[in-house]
């Protein structure tokens, strides 16, 4: 009987993780409550706590002015102790190469949202990975079948990328009227309760001496291993909140752009950006299907899975804006999206807050989803594959 659902469970979770070189039963415990010993590549052991941490830093700012950015994630013992630097000989100094060459949109929504204070994000990530993610059991490299080099290091990174965009801290405070401002305090009851409310559990707030808002830590225990369990929010263990309980400052981001990220979009359903803002500076356009982001537009206005996202600028026409890449203006011409240098008038687009919108409709179509090197047409008319389009500003 055991045996028969441990079997069952392997084979139900390779099938759903295909991709994964891990595979774990679904009757996995969930880590800091197993009650006895199990496989520690499909038990987070004994960093069983982990967390998604976030920054808020003003001075100097990072990330964008309407964004929280990721500070990391890190496998704490289940009372909130902890190991570091697990494994020297996979304390990686080359992160930014890692991932360019297996996720290159991990890498390129980390080089918005996953930044370094003093500039340095390659040395930052290296310390983080180094520091914390060579101390997650289920990432050791016995752990997968088929080891390749670093292939554990990316897993760390887009599991973080991805905690991240379901966790958009900012969206959650300013919808219960917490927003930055360089005058008002708020009180850490009137924080905690804001993202309580949407985490469902409590949050670590911390603040700096000068009582100022600057991190959070959101807590999980894990059923199955990092890559591909299940991360169930926890209640905080350890250090408590550093901010004090009144007059605490959520300073703004000086000088910051403000962006309507993919972070935002799956969740904000009642979203605080205004519809019809026209988008304006230097950006990437992600492609989204079913809820979840699927590659991007590249330069000649085609949609693409695979490969580096083309920076777009936008700039202010009309009611809206225009799109121009590196091989031109863009356009919607016979009801497709083409960049060009034989395109003499870009069209007017707009924003209704979350997608581009062309026409009054944020729907967007294509006859396939690309895949491999393959580049999929735009198009603005009915196809089999319907697309919406965020912005997500450089
Ligand atoms: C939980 O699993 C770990 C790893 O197998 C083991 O060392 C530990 O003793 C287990 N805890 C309990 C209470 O059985
Ligand atoms: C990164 O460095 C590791 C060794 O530290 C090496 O095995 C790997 O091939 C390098 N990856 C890239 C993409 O350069």
């Amino acid at each position: 009987m055991a045996l028969r659902s441990l079997l069952l469970g392997a084979v139900a979770a390779g099938h759903l993780a295909a991709a994964a070189s891990v595979t774990c039963s679904a009757s996995a415990p969930l880590s800091c409550h197993n009650t006895t010993s199990y496989d520690t590549c499909c038990l987070n052991y004994p960093g069983g706590h982990l967390l998604l941490t976030q920054f808020w830093d003003t001075n100097p700012a990072t990330g964008p002015s309407n964004s929280w950015t990721i500070h990391g994630l890190w496998p704490d013992h289940c009372d909130g102790t902890y190991d570091s630097s697990c494994d020297s000989s996979r304390a990686y100094t080359n992160i930014t190469q890692i991932l360019q060459a297996a996720a290159p949109s991990t890498l390129q929504y980390m080089q918005t949202y996953w930044k370094d204070y003093t500039g340095n994000d390659e040395t930052f990530w290296e310390h983080e990975w180094g520091k914390h993610g060579t101390c997650i059991s289920t990432l050791k490299p016995s752990c997968y079948t088929n080891y390749q080099p670093t292939q554990e290091a990316v897993d760390f990174f887009s599991k973080t990328v991805a905690l991240f965009q379901t966790l958009p801290s900012y969206s959650w405070l300013s919808a219960a009227g917490i927003v930055p401002s360089s005058t008002a305090t708020y009180t850490l009851s009137a924080i905690q309760s804001a993202l309580t409310s949407r985490f469902g559990y409590a949050v670590t707030i911390n603040c700096n001496s000068n009582k100022e808002l600057n991190e959070l830590w959101y807590h999980y225990n894990v059923q199955g291993s990092v890559q591909s369990g299940n991360f169930q929010p926890a209640d905080p263990v350890g250090s408590g909140s550093t901010c004090p309980s009144t007059g605490i400052k959520y300073l703004p981001k000086p000088g910051g752009a403000t962006t309507t990220t993919a972070t935002t979009l799956t969740t904000t359903t009642t979203s605080a950006a205004a519809t019809g803002t026209p988008l304006s500076g230097k950006g990437y356009l992600n492609v989204v299907t079913g809820g979840t982001q699927t590659g991007c537009i590249i330069s000649a206005g085609t949609w693409y899975t695979s490969g580096t996202c083309a920076t777009f600028t936008a700039t202010a026409s009309g009611s809206g804006f225009t799109l121009t890449s590196s091989k031109g203006k863009c356009a919607i011409s016979s009801n497709a999206l083409t960049c060009a240098s034989s395109v003499t008038t870009a069209t007017v687009f707009s924003y209704d807050g979350t997608y581009l919108t062309y026409g009054g409709s944020s729907s967007f179509y294509a006859t396939a989803v690309p895949s491999g090197t393959t580049q999929s047409t735009v198009y603005t008319s009915s196809q089999s594959v319907s697309l919406k389009i965020t912005w997500q500003a450089q």
